[in-house]
């Protein structure tokens, strides 16, 4: 037992990391196209552009961000055409980032920082100001997602800003809150194939926090029309009023929305308070593993909840990976971390440690290993206490009916072995135009050899094998998927995946 234990308590475990602090550094946008030097092949049927975005500026005057997450949105754009790569990349042109440019530092908050009260105020002046109500920042730096057919930079609170992506122009802002009643809404909605859009995003109201599911219809009735239309078609209180959970994205298959209220909490009082207690954001966030992990099924089309109660032991989930029904169940996939402390790690004065100190900050936080949860959805007061309702037969996910009729879910892992010695996997893409809620076998993600991701893994969630692409000091994106024209086989594509180096940024294309 001793030595499975320490094993445990190991696993993972790295040294001498290489310093990664120049890729968390301000950078120069690069408005002008220019063009790339192609090494290798690009498919000739591979056309259209490549968008990413993240945060490119920490720091404005003498004001630094303190978060990852907290850096002004920068957007990138990869034209691709016949074998030929260009680039460009433009800053949005958020308020927020105008505001700060203007008064040469930082002015309205972010998840991490928060944005000091205006040293030409008097000191009565600056008291008074914690009190007032805070600027909410429009710095949309987490996806681009898609709604009627036009493109949006997302992040997680009420704004999305509209963006032209052959120029990296903003066109418009838009404020969820003023079409529906929701406080902000993911930056990972799901689509059905009409282009029906799925988001959730929460409420705060006299009567306690609600996670909404949020329905976009796909047709776009006027010339400059945003979100209009939308509607919330379910609302699901928050186990606790004042806490509700963090969630980052869902699950959707055909017929069902998949929601994970898991226990890592926002305490509503601290946000509130964070400004009067010099605080930001991220520290009304805490991670209660004396709380399991529940899901939550609703008919995407009816907007009902199901009766069914499904509980898990405590784990944090940023990425589903994909879901889908099978045998009268919901089967869902998901990157799955046993501690949700991660986020607070996520400092950039963490990432930018070197030697023992970085190494530290790895070892402290929770790997993500993906995986899969079966639902059974028709439960009744007949079935049998303490038997796996689970009819299917390829996997060892349980879902064991218990005295009080709860369903407890225990997981299978999707994985083999060896993805311990890669770090786990996040950032988990497929063929999502073909095999999004429907039964698949390849995902693909980034391996955590480092507080990056620093390899691209494809996993064969099927035959549970791994295949992994890595060049020392390189870190790549995300992958995304593209599949070849033609072609119904699953994996038959490429994956693009932005790469970037201490002194290089190139684009990768493996098939
Ligand atoms: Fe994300």
């Amino acid at each position: 037992m001793e030595s499975t234990h320490q094993k445990k308590a190991t696993f993972g475990k790295r040294e001498r990391l290489p310093c990664i602090a120049p890729l968390l550094t301000t950078v120069e946008e690069t408005p002008q196209m220019v063009s790339a030097r192609v090494r290798g092949h690009f498919p000739k049927w591979l056309s259209g552009y490549l968008l990413r975005i993240g945060p490119g500026k920490f720091e404005f005057g003498k004001d630094k961000y303190n978060h990852w997450f907290d850096g002004m949105a920068l957007l990138h754009q990869f034209r691709i055409e016949k074998g030929t790569v260009t680039y460009r990349s433009k800053f949005l042109q958020s308020d927020t980032y105008k505001a700060n440019s203007v008064h040469d530092r930082i002015v309205i908050s972010e998840f991490g920082t928060l944005a000091l009260p205006d040293p030409c105020k008097n000191v009565f002046e600056r008291f008074m100001s914690k009190f007032e109500l805070p600027a909410i920042t429009d710095n949309t730096n987490v996806n681009y997602v898609r709604y009627k057919g036009d493109y949006y930079v997302s992040t997680e609170t009420n704004f999305m800003n509209k963006v032209d992506i052959k120029t990296l122009e903003k066109t418009e802002k838009v404020d969820w809150s003023k079409f529906i009643a929701v406080n902000g809404a993911t930056a990972h909605p799901h689509y059905d194939p009409d282009g029906t859009a799925y988001n959730m995003g929460n409420s705060y109201g006299p009567h306690g926090s609600c996670y909404n599911i949020i329905r976009v219809p796909p047709e776009n009735v006027d010339l400059g029309e945003t979100i209009h239309g939308a509607q919330v078609i379910c609302s699901i209180a928050s186990a606790e009023r004042m806490k509700p959970s963090y969630y980052h994205s869902f699950g959707m298959t055909r017929n069902y929305i998949i929601f994970i209220e898991q226990p890592l909490k926002m305490n509503l009082w601290k946000i509130v308070t964070s400004r009067i207690r010099g605080k930001p954001f991220s520290s009304g966030i805490s991670w209660e593993p004396q709380y399991n992990t529940r899901f939550h099924v609703v008919d995407k089309h009816t907007g009902q909840l199901l009766p069914g109660m499904y509980y898990s032991k405590p784990f944090v989930t940023f990425h589903q990976i994909n879901a889908f029904e099978d045998q009268g169940c919901v089967v869902i996939d998901l990157c799955c971390q046993d501690d949700g402390r991660s986020l607070e790690v996520y400092q950039l004065q963490n990432l930018r440690k070197a030697g023992e100190g970085l190494d530290q900050v790895y070892n402290s936080v929770g790997r993500s290993f993906p995986r899969r949860f079966v639902l059974p959805l028709h439960v009744s007061l007949n079935d049998p206490e303490g038997e796996n309702l689970s009819p299917l037969s390829y996997s060892s996910a349980s879902a064991v009916k218990q005295a009080d009729g709860k369903i407890w879910c225990s997981y299978e892992n999707l994985h083999p072995e060896d993805l311990e010695e890669e770090g786990g996997v996040e950032f988990p893409q497929i063929n999502y135009g073909q095999f999004s809620g429907k039964k698949y076998r390849f995902f693909y993600g980034c391996g955590f050899r480092h507080l990056v991701g620093d390899s691209l893994i494809k996993v064969d969630v099927v035959n549970k094998t791994l295949k992994i692409w890595r060049e020392d000091g390189f870190y790549p994106s995300e992958p995304v998927f593209v599949p070849a024209p033609g072609t119904s086989e699953e994996d038959g594509g490429v994956i693009l995946s932005a790469v970037i180096t201490p002194d290089q940024y190139c684009l990768s294309v493996l098939e």
